[in-house]
């Protein structure tokens, strides 16, 4: 209908989307040919049978860590810089055909070093992936490059030290940096951001820009954790948030932005029903948020269908989407040259 019009041409900017969570179980299978490997490469799984029963097998999900032990198991298929680019690419074809303009993506570089894969070869690809995006789709991006929460600090270290060797964190000739941001992922509650803390410091001493998952499973406490010892200038997730007013109004007052991920938060238990992630509470007490899709691959949607499950949910206003929108663009880490374009 018309609405679902409005909502397709609105222009979206993506704040929360992993790119290994683009990784759907065609292209997993696809990727496992082409390098003529069997998976999963340590143990065997039925699910790995063929594309159906691993599709079956992500029609559901207990909780964050369930999730997570499939989304690292698939990453087995992916091994060159191709087929780096390659899952960039589907990411890149699926959120422009749903309005995204502007995407800021998580990659998660531990995932593939600790099983033998160069670090230059991820951020070399998925790069790629997002330069043929800006040539050929016009949609500008950054990446953010998270340290996986369950992983020990030290190797937080030794990834932050390979971005810093590589020159990834530099400005390049004409262009932006090829890495923009620090992310935090994975395991959530027991894995505080505290931990972090030092590899964080060194980031905003580099002049790298902050975000970190946080009150998606933990508690309200991880919220804070990250404005305080991180720095932080989003919080992914966030949803937490609603148990604890007094941060709140604080993360209201200091105009952090929260990046919802309302399928994800669905698909993995975190609530119920769209209709409990607050998204009605944070427009009326003027928690500033965008709408993103976390995992498009494993939670049944891209960024088009979360903004329309959030409007079967809350039958928004057009006036409230325009905040949203405006929100989203504004919150973004790129130039008010760019911002002045989206808005
Ligand atoms: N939470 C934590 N880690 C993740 C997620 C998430 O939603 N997606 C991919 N890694
Ligand atoms: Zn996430």
């Amino acid at each position: 209908d018309s609405f679902h019009n409005f909502l397709a041409e609105l222009p979206k900017c993506e704040h929360h989307l992993h790119l290994e969570g683009c990784l759907s179980p065609s292209l997993t299978f696809k990727l496992a040919a082409k390098n003529n490997i069997k998976l999963p490469s340590k143990e065997k799984k039925p699910e790995y049978e063929s594309v159906e029963t691993l599709e079956k097998r992500y029609e559901h999900f207990d909780n964050l860590q369930d999730f997570l032990d499939c989304y690292y198991l698939a990453l087995d298929a992916v091994i060159t810089k191709e087929d780096f680019e390659m899952l960039g690419w589907e990411y890149f074809t699926t959120a422009h055909a749903d309005g995204v303009k502007h995407a800021e993506v998580f990659f998660d570089p531990q995932s593939h070093t600790d099983r033998g894969i160069p670090f230059a070869t991820v951020v070399e690809g998925f790069n790629a992936a997002c330069e043929r995006a800006e040539k050929e789709l016009g949609i500008t991006s950054q990446l953010i490059m998270c340290f996986l929460r369950h992983l020990p600090a030290s190797k937080a270290a030794t990834t932050m030290q390979s971005a810093i060797d590589g020159g990834y964190f530099n400005q390049q000739q004409g262009k932006d940096r090829v890495i923009a941001g620090l992310g935090l992922d994975s395991s959530e509650v027991g894995f505080r951001p505290e931990l972090f803390k030092e590899q964080y410091v060194l980031g905003k001493e580099l002049g790298l820009h902050r975000t970190a998952h946080g009150g998606e499973e933990g508690d309200p406490s991880y919220i804070s954790g990250a404005l305080d010892s991180l720095h932080c200038e989003r919080i992914d997730h966030g949803i937490k948030l609603t148990q604890d007013p007094e941060l709140l109004a604080r993360i209201v007052k200091e105009e952090i932005l929260l990046t919802v991920c309302p399928l994800s938060n669905v698909c993995l238990q975190a609530v119920n029903e769209v209709g409990e992630v607050p998204i009605r509470k944070f427009l009326q007490e003027g928690v500033k948020f965008s709408i993103n899709s976390d995992d498009p691959a494993y939670f049944g949607g891209y960024i088009l269908e979360n903004y329309c499950a959030v409007q079967k949910a809350f039958n928004l206003s057009k006036e409230e989407w325009k905040v949203i929108v405006q929100n989203s663009i504004n919150g973004s880490w790129t130039g008010q040259q760019r911002k002045d374009e989206l808005l």
